[in-house]
């Protein structure tokens, strides 16, 4: 047991060594990096979290993300009692740090230490986690042949009805979904809601067009109101482009035209096939991955 454990800060030591780490507004040296093994973060899943990247190495639309962070605080009732202006001055640290790299910014907000049971009444100090790294994209190859979604026989949790906007650190239908797609092959995998209603892929939203349309489940679905969607729609006004938000059937986007996935780390990606469907990386998949290249900082309404 104890040689498993060695084994394991090893494996960490080797592949965690290139991230950075603040810790409460400190940076620690990323192997002696550690939470309590009481913070409802490791207990319960109990956290919130946001990724944010660097764009010509500034950050890029973090305030968004800080305003869904917050809204993630208010909806768990985990509040995050620190300034955007401290937040913000933490990530340009991080992100001078690991300068001339663009940068991958993971902040998370754990519950913190409390009596070890589900209830976080207890929990008075939430911590807050910093990690940097060199930002990985997919190769340009990838965005001209698009990828290969898995479709997964895992449900989205019906919870995220209501709360799917909730950036939390519990991700247990994602992480069942994502290794599905992996066994297959695939890059992202697909999940349905309880409804079986067209919802997110693991860490991305999902948009289609279908006769020059573009279409992406609504919130309701259960799904994560992305700051890269966000940014799709403002785009789309941008190009006069009818964009409807909706609960749709598989079929749906089965029959579409082109389709293509959205998140922070991978900004607007061509889709060639979704379960056995191919598509055609087309041009209006092609406009947005070249409009969201070029795009500014934004600060739109949240
Ligand atoms: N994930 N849906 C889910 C479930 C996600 O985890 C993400 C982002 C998105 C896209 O959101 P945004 O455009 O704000 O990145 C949608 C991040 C990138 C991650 O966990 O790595």
């Amino acid at each position: 047991m104890i040689g498993s454990i060695r084994h394991e800060a090893d494996r960490e030591r080797e592949t965690n060594l290139d991230v950075k780490v603040m810790m409460d507004g400190e940076y620690v040296p990323s192997d002696q990096a550690k939470i309590s093994v009481f913070d409802h973060g490791f207990l319960f899943g109990d956290s919130i979290y946001e990724v944010v990247r660097t764009r010509n190495r500034k950050l890029f639309v973090a305030r968004m993300h800080l305003s869904r962070l917050r809204y993630s605080g208010s909806q768990t009732g985990l509040l995050v009692p620190w300034s955007d202006e401290l937040l913000l001055a933490e990530m340009e640290s991080m992100a001078q740090l690991l300068a001339p790299q663009e940068c991958y910014l993971r902040l998370v907000v754990s519950r913190g230490v409390g009596p070890m049971n589900i209830d976080p009444a207890g929990c008075d100090h939430p911590h807050r986690i910093l990690f940097g790294r060199k930002l990985e994209i997919p190769n340009a190859d990838v965005y001209r042949d698009g990828i290969r979604i898995f479709l997964s026989s895992i449900r989205k949790n019906s919870l995220s009805d209501e709360n799917g906007n909730i950036k939390t650190g519990n991700y247990l239908d994602h992480v069942l979904a994502i290794r599905q797609a992996r066994e297959q092959g695939c890059q992202e995998a697909l999940l349905l809601n309880h409804r079986l209603e067209v919802a997110e892929c693991t860490t991305s939203n999902i948009f289609w067009c279908r006769d020059g349309v573009m279409y992406t489940p609504a919130l309701k679905a259960g799904i994560l109101k992305g700051v890269t969607r966000q940014i799709v729609f403002h785009l789309a006004r941008e190009r006069g482009l009818r964009c409807e938000e909706g609960l749709f059937p598989l079929a749906e986007l089965l029959d579409a035209d082109e389709v293509f996935i959205t998140s922070t780390t991978r900004d607007v990606l061509a889709v060639r096939q979704v379960g056995q469907n191919e598509y055609e990386v087309g041009e209006l998949t092609k406009n947005f991955m070249s409009d969201f290249a070029s795009v500014g900082d934004l600060n739109l309404a949240f």
